[in-house]
């Protein structure tokens, strides 16, 4: 691959990492006509009859994308209150799961080749469940063989790690999530607007988080060292916290973990020793407090701690030894901000590591096998 194509950039990685405020632009664009009345999803196949109609949801994939799909189940439940339940592919294929006519199923892939996530679409349509995609390859087999089809508009992503197309799954949920939301009177007109207004500031706000490079650059030099990390976070931070772990995992060769806040007392919280590095997201206004006492939890055991919190938090940045703030945005829309530092930490912890960091060892792009 020719320096040109990484257009200046020293990896992919990086390129698709900075590609993200442009990527989340178009795939907006496709779905939010000015003028137009709220939400343009029809492109889909999907009538606005047949989205009221639905009742049960299932979101299957692979990966980075079932990280998107777990942010989709916590949208979707509370914006408009539809069940949807989220498995891994790979789960899903090999036993009887129950789903049928009345169940829509999304299947989300980057390639739109995954075979684990191509099969759980086939086992899904063979018990004549509809099937939706979200893939961002057109013409790959996946949207081929679904009954609808939407596509997040990333371009090509080279770099195995997967960070733009993250970004324009989770766009493309927010929308499907609001859509639902307001077609169920989960949520009315107004506050319907409004998100939707937050949700196109979505481009400029990403373009600001890039700043924050330099100093993940700095803090992953200064923990370059380190032989695992954990990452906490609870609600959409704990659908997060998992993404933002797996790219660590997937870029250094550390081990990496993420737990859910509440559940890390069960167990986990014996790992906490004098000086262990803990990503603390704590984006969700809704659940501050529990997510503070987390942090008072790992910063008693000794634990160094880099906060991702919301401009205007009062407490986190007291607390943290570092803290990266995203803008006051929904709490349901800090994802496609907040894993930007955590993308980019991963990247500059990999360059640190000397790892090959577009073509991490043992990975694909696409594990079609
Ligand atoms: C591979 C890639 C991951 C990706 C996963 C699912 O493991 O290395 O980055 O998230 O496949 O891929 P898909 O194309 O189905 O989203």
């Amino acid at each position: 691959m020719c320096e040109i194509e990484k257009s200046g950039y020293p990896h992919y990685m990086l390129k698709e990492i900075y590609e993200q405020p442009e990527v989340i632009k178009r795939t907006l664009k496709e779905r939010l006509i000015p003028g137009s009345e709220g939400i343009v999803l029809d492109g889909i196949g999907l009538t606005q009859r047949e989205l009221d109609g639905v009742h049960r949801m299932v979101i299957v994939a692979c990966g980075t994308s079932y990280h998107a799909g777990l942010a989709g189940k916590y949208l979707i439940e509370s914006l408009a209150g539809i069940p949807v339940e989220v498995e891994i592919a790979s789960e899903f294929r090999y036993r009887s799961p129950a789903v049928d006519k009345n169940s829509l199923v999304i299947v989300i892939s980057q390639s739109g080749e995954t075979a684990d996530t191509l099969d759980a679409l086939r086992t899904a349509k063979g018990k004549g469940a509809r099937v939706l995609a979200i893939t961002n390859v057109v013409g790959s087999t996946i949207p081929r063989e679904a009954d609808y089809s939407i596509y997040t508009c990333a371009g090509p992503e080279v770099s195995v790690a997967s960070t733009k197309a993250y970004t324009s799954q989770l766009i493309v949920i927010y929308l499907i999530a609001l859509q639902l939301a307001y077609i169920k009177g989960g949520i009315g007109r107004e506050v319907y607007r409004q998100m939707l207004e937050a949700v196109n500031r979505l481009p400029e706000q990403a373009q600001k988080m890039l700043d924050c490079s330099q100093s993940m650059k700095e803090l992953a030099g200064k923990h370059k060292d380190i032989e695992k990390i954990v990452y906490l976070g609870r609600g959409l931070d704990y659908a997060l916290a998992l993404e933002g772990s797996l790219k660590f995992k997937e870029t250094c060769y550390i081990h990496s973990a993420a737990y859910p806040g509440g559940e890390f007392r069960h167990g986990p919280i014996a790992l906490v020793e004098e000086g262990l590095l803990v990503v603390l997201l704590a984006t969700q206004d809704a659940l501050i407090d529990k997510t503070l006492a987390n942090l008072k939890e790992v910063k008693d055991r000794g634990a160094y701690v880099v906060a991702l919190a919301k401009e205007g938090d009062g407490e986190v940045g007291k607390l943290a030894d570092r803290v990266v703030y995203i803008p006051d945005i929904f709490d349901e829309f800090t994802s496609a901000l907040a894993v930007i530092p955590l993308q980019l930490f991963a990247y500059y912890s990999a360059v640190a590591r000397g790892r090959n960091v577009d073509r991490p060892r043992s990975l694909v792009k696409s594990v079609t096998d």
